[in-house]
């Protein structure tokens, strides 16, 4: 027997009790050491990409230049409901697959339209109120564009900038942060079998009130309205809160389940009108988002990162079509409401200089330390 190999080889001296390992044994056990290595490697490098385990850990916050690290630090991840068809879409996709019209009437004679200079639309239509970001495709034949981007499966919309973090320092502290979350289409409520309240653009948001950096409360954005809950009511993984956004309204809700809502000045049986949330998919907005300053003296925009387009922001416009006539084949009526209703206007009507976590919108602000639908 000729052990010159064994001694040369990795497995060290053959103790001298004991019987040589046969050559085709050694080999054997330096295979097994080499693959056990390898795998132990492997397993390294895919725990290291958060590739093994079940529940993968919240993505990390990231940084960006001209934003308080704490608004990614505690950025909310928001879950997309399983049965969801709209997701959320790039917003200046919205811009190239639209033109805008005033009284179903394409303005003519305008540049080229980008996110950067949408504002120009704000010289028509009484200071753009009137102007309304119109399909070229009719909508009632599905354009895929309206379908917006699946998050992968890190939560990123891969090249779709799908959201805008709107930053407004009050002073002594006190910071909102809005992150305005954009889907290219509502779809509405079905009511009595009877889809209402459809449209081509779709902003919600949450807005957290931090003081010296510490989240303190976080507002839902839910139809007209909302609810506030404080930081430490809602769910998180790890700092960061979460928002269930409800199947195809993107109403944003605390928790996963289904949520009665009523239409205003519209006296329905309680669960005739219902959002959906559940966990389909996650979104992580930060990921694919626009970065702002507000100041609400002077009304205006900055853009934080020094790349992210005003006059988005300016735009005081609506991001989708009017509402459809009477007479408009698409339309339907239905106790008054409608199938298509006109799309929304931007994040600078979303109250972003704010007394409480709330709108000022005249309704009682609740900040509840209890979850419920
Ligand atoms: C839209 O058209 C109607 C009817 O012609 C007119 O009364 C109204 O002023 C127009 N609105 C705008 C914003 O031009
Ligand atoms: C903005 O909100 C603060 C309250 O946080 C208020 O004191 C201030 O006057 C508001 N500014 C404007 C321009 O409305």
């Amino acid at each position: 027997m000729d052990d010159s190999l064994l001694e040369k080889g990795d497995l060290g001296p053959v103790p001298p009790d004991q019987e040589p390992l046969p050559r085709w044994r050694a080999a054997e056990r330096a295979i097994y050491y080499q693959i056990m290595t390898c795998l132990a490697v492997l397993f390294l490098i895919l725990q290291y990409h958060g590739l093994l385990t079940c529940a993968r850990p919240p993505p990390r916050a990231r940084q960006v230049a001209g934003v308080p690290s704490y608004a990614l630090e505690y950025a909310p991840l928001v879950w997309l409901d399983v049965q969801e068809q709209y997701f959320p879409s790039d917003i200046a996709a919205q811009v190239e697959n639209t033109h805008p019209g005033i009284n179903y009437t394409t303005i003519g004679d305008l540049p080229s339209l980008t996110l950067d200079n949408l504002d120009v639309l704000n010289s028509y239509g009484d200071d753009g109120k009137y102007v309304y970001l119109t399909s070229n495709i009719d909508v009632t034949t599905a354009p895929k564009w309206l379908d917006g981007v699946v998050p992968d499966s890190s939560g990123k919309t891969n090249g779709a900038t799908s959201a805008a973090i709107i930053v407004n320092d009050h002073g002594a502290g006190l910071v909102d942060v809005f992150y305005m979350y954009f889907y290219a289409y509502n779809l509405g409520n079905t009511v009595l079998f009877q889809e209402l309240g459809d449209h081509i653009g779709d902003w919600e948001h949450n807005m957290i009130r931090f003081q010296d950096g510490a989240p303190q409360e976080i507002w839902y954005s839910q139809h007209g309205n909302g609810e506030a809950f404080t930081y430490a009511t809602v769910e998180k993984q790890g700092v960061r809160p979460v928002a269930y956004s409800a199947r195809g309204s993107h109403a944003n809700y605390a928790i996963a389940g289904t949520h009665d809502h009523t239409i205003p000045d519209l006296n329905l049986p309680a669960g005739l009108i219902q959002d959906y949330t559940s966990q389909g998919m996650i979104w992580d907005p930060a990921q694919s988002a626009y970065f702002y300053s507000y100041d609400a003296a002077s009304a205006s925009f900055t853009s934080a990162d020094g790349i992210s387009p005003t006059g988005a922001m300016r735009f005081r416009g609506q991001w989708g079509d009017e509402q459809y006539p009477d007479k408009d084949p698409r339309q339907k009526k239905f106790f008054g409401f409608y199938k298509f209703v006109s799309g929304p206007t931007g994040p600078w009507d979303k109250q972003l200089n704010r007394t409480k976590v709330c709108p000022d919108n005249g309704i009682l602000c609740i900040v509840r330390d209890s979850l419920s639908p």
